[in-house]
This record gives C-alpha cells, sequence and structure tokens, in this order.
C-alpha cells in the first residue's frame, strides 16, 4: 500500500477533451500473441501499466527478445510455442489476473516446470477455472494451496484439443484454451457464456482457422492449430473501463461535458454505456470506425439532473464487468432503488468488489441490501456527504481507488484514500487527467 489522496472538494463545472491510455485486454493479448507469432510485431498506444509491464516482462523470461522505444513496443515472435528458457523458471504475473490465466495457456507444452507467482490480491483468486481445462489437454499443476498461486505448469508432449463448457462468462477463462489450443492437434470446441471477445477478433484478423457460431447466452467456438502466426502491428484503442470513470464523473458532475478519443467501443464491453443511459446519462458516440474487427469512437458526455433507478438486466453483466464499481456509485445519486442481480462474479476480482463496493456506500450514507449474488442501492439524488471518510484497500484493487476518488470529486466531504499507486496496474495517468480536468492540485503523500 502506498500513497493517499486528499479530497476535500468537489470538482469545479467543466468543459475538456482527453483521452485515455490504451486497452488493457487487447494490451496483454498483443503482448502474448505477437509472443507466438514469427517476426518482429510492433504496437502503439501500448498501455504501459504494471499489468501489461508484467506480461512483457513474463515472456522476456521465456526467452522472446522485446524492444520499449518512446512510441512504441517491437516484440520479436519466436512462433508458436518457441520460447526459450532455463529450467526452475518463476514468471510473476503481480495483480493481473488476465496475465496470470491467458500465460498458462500458452504453456501447456513446456517440458520443464514454470512456477507462476503473483501478488497478494492475485494469490487470494481462484485459478481452477483455468487450470480444469488446461489439464484436459494434459497439463499438470502443483500448488501449495489448492487452485491458488503459486503454482507449478508442467506441459505435455502431446496435446490434443477438447470439448469444453464455460459457464462462467469468464474471458480470462475462454481466452487461455483458446491459446492453448494454438498448440494442440485436432480441433478445439468451446462452448463459452458470452464475455468479451478480443481474443476471437485478434484470431479471426490472423487469420487462425476460427469457426464462431452465436447463439443469445452462448458462443459455440471451434479452433484448429495454425501451422504458423503471421507477425502483426497494431494500434491500441483507449480503454472503455477507464474511461467509465470519467463518463461518470462528467454525468454527476454539475454542467460539465466532455469528449474522451479513440476509444475501443466493442459491443462485449459497452455494458457501462447502455446502463447508464437507461439510468438518464446523456453519453453520445461519434465518429465510429472500425478497426481490425474492433469498433472504435469518440465518446461524448454530458451532466445528467435526473438519473433515475435501475433494475439491472444480467444479460448485460458481462459485458460491464470491471464497471459495476463506478455503476453503483451512480446508482447511489439516481431516484429510486436500483437492483443488480447474478453478479457474484465481482466478488472474484482484485478485491471483493461487491462487498467492497457496497460498504463504500455505506459510508456515504447510501442504504444497500447486499447477498451474495445481488444488491440493492436505495439512491439520494440529493447525497451531500459532510463527514471524514477514510478509504482503505490494503488489497491493491486499482478500481476501488479510482471509483472512491470520483465519488469524492461528485459528493463532497472530506476523503483519505489509500493506495494511490494502485492505479499504475491499469491506468497510470488517471490523476493527471482529473488534474487537467479540474485544474487543481489534490494533496496526494507519498
Ligand atoms: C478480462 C476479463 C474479465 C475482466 C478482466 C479482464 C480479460 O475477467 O474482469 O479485468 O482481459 O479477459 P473474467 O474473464 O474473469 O470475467
Amino acid at each position: 500500500m502506498s500513497g493517499t489522496l486528499l479530497i476535500n472538494d468537489k470538482i469545479k463545472k467543466f468543459n475538456k477533451r482527453i483521452k485515455v491510455t490504451g486497452d488493457k485486454s487487447l494490451s496483454i493479448r498483443w503482448v502474448l500473441l505477437a509472443s507466438q507469432a514469427t517476426g518482429k510485431s510492433k504496437a502503439h498506444n501500448l498501455l504501459m501499466s504494471e499489468d501489461v509491464l508484467a506480461a512483457i516482462d513474463s515472456i522476456k523470461k521465456l526467452g522472446i527478445k522485446v524492444k520499449i522505444n518512446k512510441n512504441y513496443c517491437e516484440i520479436l515472435g519466436n512462433g508458436i510455442n518457441g520460447f526459450n528458457f532455463k529450467k526452475n523458471l518463476t514468471i510473476d504475473a503481480k495483480n493481473s489476473g488476465t496475465l496470470g490465466r491467458l500465460i498458462l495457456g500458452l504453456l501447456i507444452k513446456s517440458p520443464n516446470k514454470i512456477k507462476l507467482v503473483g501478488d497478494n490480491s492475485l494469490s487470494k483468486r481462484d485459478f481452477s477455472r483455468v487450470t480444469k481445462p488446461l489439464q484436459e489437454f494434459g497439463a499438470k499443476f502443483y500448488y501449495k494451496k489448492k487452485n491458488k498461486l503459486p503454482l507449478s505448469i508442467l506441459g505435455s508432449k502431446s496435446v490434443k484439443g477438447i470439448n469444453y463448457l464455460e459457464s462462467k462468462g469468464s474471458a480470462q477463462c475462454k481466452s487461455s484454451i483458446m491459446f492453448a489450443a494454438l498448440n494442440s492437434t485436432g480441433i478445439t470446441s468451446i462452448k463459452a457464456r458470452k464475455s468479451r471477445n478480443h481474443t476471437e477478433l485478434l484470431f479471426k484478423y490472423l487469420k487462425i482457422a476460427i469457426k464462431i457460431k452465436k447463439t443469445k447466452k452462448y458462443d459455440f467456438i471451434d479452433i484448429k492449430r495454425p501451422k504458423i502466426i503471421p507477425s502483426f502491428n497494431y494500434q491500441i484503442p483507449g480503454d472503455i473501463s477507464s474511461c467509465a470513470f470519467f463518463i461518470a464523473l462528467t454525468t454527476s458532475a454539475n454542467d460539465s461535458q466532455l469528449l474522451i478519443k479513440d476509444v475501443n467501443i466493442n459491443p462485449s464491453r459497452i455494458g457501462v454505456i447502455t446502463i447508464l443511459k437507461k439510468m438518464g446519462a446523456k453519453i453520445l458516440l461519434k465518429n465510429k470506425k472500425n478497426y481490425r474487427g474492433e469498433k472504435i469512437s469518440n465518446i461524448f458526455i454530458k451532466s445528467s439532473k435526473n438519473l433515475k433507478a435501475i433494475n439491472c438486466p444480467s444479460e448485460l453483466n458481462s459485458s460491464a464487468i470491471d464497471e459495476f464499481l463506478i455503476i453503483f456509485l451512480i446508482a447511489a445519486r439516481a431516484k429510486g432503488i436500483s437492483y443488480f442481480k447474478d453478479i457474484s462474479e465481482l466478488n472474484q476480482k482484485e478485491s471483493p468488489r461487491l462487498i467492497w463496493g457496497s460498504k463504500i456506500l455505506n459510508m456515504m450514507g447510501i442504504k444497500t441490501k447486499l447477498t451474495k449474488n445481488s444488491i440493492k442501492i436505495y439512491g439520494q439524488p440529493n447525497l451531500e456527504i459532510k463527514k471524514p471518510i477514510i478509504i482503505k484497500n490494503y488489497l491493491k484493487d486499482h478500481r476501488i481507488f479510482m471509483m472512491s476518488t470520483i465519488a469524492a470529486l461528485t459528493c463532497g466531504g472530506k476523503w483519505k484514500i489509500h493506495d494511490k499507486d494502485s492505479i499504475n496496474t491499469s491506468f497510470p495517468t488517471f490523476l493527471k487527467i482529473i488534474k487537467k480536468i479540474s485544474s487543481k492540485y489534490y494533496e496526494i503523500n507519498k
């Protein structure tokens, strides 16, 4: 835990343009896939956050050459399963569930044991969702504590495609299996509950043989091992999950507006926009473009005075999975009682977010009714916090820190928010952008 932010005033009205940093899901996928490509790949606007740097460090340890230049990152891929490393290797996924789970999919042929470790938060998270299917491919796992990090993986010489039902709606699990399919003979078939589809779009763009049949709840994905993956350049678009904090800030600020440039608006990621618009937020998507299967646009937001509660349809859960904390904050300012159900997955994140999100709302004077799987939020449109609030965040959850900052800037009160440095995992420029919008210096203790 380090760095504390003190906020004593609400944000003044603003009218600005901003750009957020590159999409985290796409950045990690680009690093891992470029490591399997043959030859030199380049990415511009790669997110330079701790999670992505941990991905770069991991592939370097696995023998892949990486150059980070001022404006781009270059990876010299060594082909599928072209890793080259010494015995007793340890790789560190730090705080990143995406890195930890996806990279295991690339290691199912490893001839030596590789140890995977993570920070305190990641070591509390469940890895069975990926070790289970990867065992079916033939990999072996060794743990100190079952299904938790640290664990070691030992690959298998001959790996055959599997049939698997992914029932949680976890893109990390689906992508880990898809990465394993790159190394497997035969066909890998996944029946996957809907979740973000960046890996599918990248596979298609790279001409990897992938067939997808969509139904309302599931995608049926078939993958055949490619002979090679061609090297590829990529311009990473802005991260909608980072934008979400600024969409919420503008929505609940007074008389303000904001334009956010070049954001990835992949339909499997924009649940936050759909939900907030249903609640009365004023959000417009402008200049839509296609980029290698992804959709990109500018997002224009105006403050909104009449926010109303929502009974959130659970079909939207997976496309808003990382944004619920900030959606809860808007529900706290909306008229009526909002209800979010079937969201136990939120407790599987960097911290148990359903529980912690509810606690923060309670500290703000908002009533909630919490179950393991749902939350009711009793909104107060005229909420004015007068008392001091201290947010401790010793599990290093970047989104708890950012949600608390937006709450402090829009609801009043005197806030002391710990663990400022957690933003470095996903959105290192978060506080710089806050400063640009508010033209104000907020006190930060190291
Ligand atoms: C991610 C998938 C989601 C999300 C995470 C990033 C990804 O996790 O919460 O921040 O890049 O695949 P789950 O797949 O566990 O839902």
